[in-house]
């Protein structure tokens, strides 16, 4: 190998400069020549490269976002798009590639690693932390303390006014962020797809805390929760039925998506980047690079996006025992 490209795809997630920086400079780390696929996958296909060394990841460790941008390409499910975007990497030299990304992103470098024999490495990127073969992607850390002290500022009003607060959290079809999230700022009741409260339940415990004298509360809800009501629903459906309440809605939105990324993240993408171009260095392709019990390991790709990362239901009793 004598070129490695390094792309950033789909949802954008604190940390992905940290692990841009690592891939580059373990590139000349190593002797390889290392190129900046802009975009995604989107980017692959259109051509839009830059060469990378050492010098051009400078002051990005500590910056949110992606410098190389990123993108949901829908071009790049087509055998066409991926044609083009192989034609692309031939041309510039380019023998395997790193994509920093989630689910979505590994299986394109699957599909396209199907088709052409392309060496490819995974890099698992997202606030979620819904992948399959790591403790930790890179992002979630950094999305839970933006949460939790998001959460505090909520707090602080939600007590001066005797209220009952209904924030609403990123995760798509995954608890973890409003399971961490919700333990570590305090929330009364948690509502996470991966465990359907239902709506009396929800109803009965706050009945129960307003009766042992609590005058507000918070009810972290992930985005995906499964009890069928939105945050705004559920406002409504107390509004209507239980006045005494006085309600309100928050939905913290992609502002969880941004921000510098924590000390664990940084060194979390440092560690990832270091080994993915190893990996392919020596002669492999096909895996994801994770962290569990704090070592780097390689899953393969394949069963990190068929797998499914399971939410600890000790952190459900705990959140239950501490919320009382
Ligand atoms: O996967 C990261 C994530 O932020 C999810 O939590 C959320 O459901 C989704 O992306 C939002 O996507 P978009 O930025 O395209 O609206």
């Amino acid at each position: 190998i004598k070129r490695i490209g390094v792309l950033t795809s789909g949802g954008d997630s604190p940390g992905m400069n940290a692990a841009i920086r690592a891939v580059v400079r373990t590139c000349a780390f190593h002797n390889i020549e290392c190129t900046g696929i802009y975009r995604g996958y989107q980017g692959m296909i259109e051509g839009d490269f830059k060469e990378m060394g050492p010098r051009s990841v400078n002051n990005i460790i500590n910056k949110g976002g992606t410098i190389l941008k990123s993108a949901r390409s829908k071009e790049f499910m087509t055998p066409e798009g991926r044609q083009k975007a192989h034609d692309n990497l031939l041309k510039h030299g380019i023998d395997a590639f790193v994509v920093i990304g989630g689910n979505g992103s590994f299986t394109g470098a699957l599909l396209f690693n199907k088709e052409f024999n392309f060496p490819v490495i995974g890099i698992p990127g997202t606030i979620d932390n819904d992948i399959y073969g790591t403790s930790f992607t890179l992002g979630y850390d950094t999305a839970l303390n933006t949460v939790v002290e998001v959460i505090d500022k909520i707090r602080d009003t939600a007590s001066s006014h005797n209220r009952l607060f209904f924030v609403e959290v990123m995760g798509r079809d995954a608890g973890h962020i409003a399971l961490n999230a919700g333990i570590g700022a305090g929330a009364e009741e948690i509502l996470i797809p991966e465990e359907d409260m239902g709506l009396d339940r929800l109803v009965d415990s706050l009945k129960k805390s307003k009766a042992s004298g609590k005058s507000s509360s918070i009810v972290v809800i992930a985005e995906g929760d499964r009890i069928g009501k939105s945050a705004f629903e559920l406002k409504d459906y107390f509004d209507q039925n239980m006045p005494e309440y006085d309600v309100r809605v928050s939905i913290l939105g992609h502002m969880q998506r941004g921000g510098a990324p924590s000390c664990f993240d940084r060194v979390l993408a440092s560690r990832l980047g270091v080994r993915a171009v190893e990996t392919l260095l020596d002669g492999n392709s096909n895996y994801m690079v994770g962290l569990l019990k704090d070592d780097v390991v390689l899953t393969p790709l394949e069963q990190a996006v068929k797998g499914k990362s399971q939410i600890d239901q000790e952190l459900i009793r705990v959140s239950d025992i501490v919320s009382i």
